[in-house]
């Protein structure tokens, strides 16, 4: 077989055997196919799709490519979440100390920044000395000691979604539905937990921004976990504009720690609970999402997410006083606030322009070696169906070099669509996807 007839067959809307698909995945991750041909390939498939049966072939093989984790000396059931990526996407920092304060234990792999999305392990980095990098010994015995532990995707762990991934990062191929379902389901079959729950990001944010493209991805990977044997479920979230009011890899965090102390956004909570309620639901925890939620209210009452939150960052070699005072995180010292250049209501946010004027900013990654900054950022003033005041703050960046913060700022005012009529504010959530169908919200 060679690399360059399957790219030509897929560029001619070919569909690719098992056996080819298991080539190239095999290829690329030992470094026989290079990355030119690699990218050429990602891009022809993004142009011309993978079929159903060619995502699963995929999705396997990636899981394949490396060791599968052996979870089973942690006591219960182990849940794990999963975004398909937005801005501003703290969830996983609110709802994992929530589930794990109830005894379910959360097994977490996470990922970096994608294109214009962040990512949690560069997020969780903002705590000086807090590691993401605990070798397999030491995440089981996390788990089993304080319920939690969140780590980077280990070199082991699907080697080849790493590699593809950080590929598709610089060469504007990540929204393939395929592609963002087999790197996803790969990784989650790889890495052993019991119950996986998926936040599926619908709009102007995230990688589909249509409805019903958020719906086939939901399905798609609901169809792939129940194969595996595993429950899943696809909560379908709104990303019309950024989740909460911070974006950046600091800001986030401590915007994550206000929502444990009970002072978070509205958005940001609801949807962390309605994630964490179905990671409850899955490890049979409680009967309903709904009694789950109860539950996951008080942890935030009584604070004990707010403790699981500083015996996580203790655990992983941070500081917790971080957590108890997150005002000591290292935010830029350049602050600088966007105005709105008219009067009126904010009818339309560009998410994925907020999204790169924090990579502009140094947030994220241009290329594959990019290091970030995490002390830059974005606190949203103005959401969706706010009104506004010519010359009101839009947002506040923070920069540490002045010439980003300019460039920051056009994608910033380009992001914002001021108009005269008060529009309809989107949902939260949409709807829930399971292997019995979809449940609207
Ligand atoms: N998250 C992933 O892990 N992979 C994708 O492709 C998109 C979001």
């Amino acid at each position: 077989m060679r690399m360059y007839d399957l790219i030509n067959k897929k560029k001619n809307k070919g569909e690719l055997s098992k056996e080819e698909i298991e080539f190239i995945v095999e290829g690329f991750t030992k470094g026989d196919i290079p990355d030119y041909q690699m990218s050429a390939f990602l891009m022809a498939v993004c142009l011309n799709k993978l079929s159903h049966e060619e995502t699963a072939y995929l999705t396997i093989a990636m899981a394949n490519s490396g060791e599968q984790l052996d979870l089973s000396k942690i006591h219960g059931v182990k849940v794990d979440k999963h975004s398909t990526g937005g801005v501003g996407d703290k969830t996983s920092l609110i709802l994992s100390p929530m589930v794990a304060s109830l005894g379910i234990p959360v097994a977490k792999m996470s990922g970096r920044g994608l294109g214009h999305t962040g990512g949690t392990i560069d997020k969780l980095e903002s705590i000086p000395s807090f590691s993401t990098e605990l070798n397999s010994e030491q995440f089981v015995d996390n788990i089993n000691r304080i319920k939690m532990a969140i780590v980077g995707q280990s070199a082991n762990l699907a080697p080849a979604d790493k590699k593809i991934y950080a590929l598709r990062d610089v060469t504007a191929t990540v929204d393939n539905m395929s592609l963002i379902a087999s790197s996803i389901m790969s990784k989650k079959l790889a890495s052993g937990a019991d119950v996986i729950v998926l936040d599926v990001k619908t709009g102007s944010g995230a990688f589909m921004k249509k409805y019903e493209d958020s719906l086939a991805l939901a399905k798609e990977m609901v169809q792939i976990g129940t194969l595996a044997g595993k429950p899943t479920y696809a909560i379908i979230t709104d990303m019309n504009q950024p989740l909460g009011r911070a974006v950046g890899n600091a800001l986030e965090v401590k915007e994550a720690i206000e929502t444990l102390y009970g002072h978070g956004p509205e958005d940001l909570l609801e949807v962390s609970v309605i994630l964490a309620s179905y990671m409850l639901l899955g490890a049979g925890k409680v009967k309903s999402a709904d009694e789950g939620r109860e539950l996951l209210l008080e942890t935030i009452k009584n604070k004990s997410a707010l403790d699981k939150m500083a015996e996580f960052v203790r655990a992983q070699g941070g500081d917790s006083e971080f957590v108890y005072n997150p005002e000591l995180l290292k935010l830029a010292s350049i602050r600088y606030d966007v105005k709105s250049p008219f009067d009126g209501y904010v009818s339309e946010i560009l998410t994925d322009e907020i999204g790169m004027a924090s990579l502009v900013l140094g947030g994220g990654r241009a290329t594959k070696d990019s290091k970030i900054d995490l002390s830059v950022g974005i606190i949203i003033n103005k959401k969706l169906g706010d009104k506004v005041s010519k010359n009101e703050t839009l947002a506040t960046l923070y920069a540490s070099d002045d010439e980003k913060r300019k460039e920051a700022k056009k994608r910033l005012i380009n992001a914002y669509v001021i108009s005269k009529d008060k529009p309809k504010r989107p949902p939260y959530i949409y709807s829930v996807v399971t292997k019995d169908g979809v449940k609207e919200i």
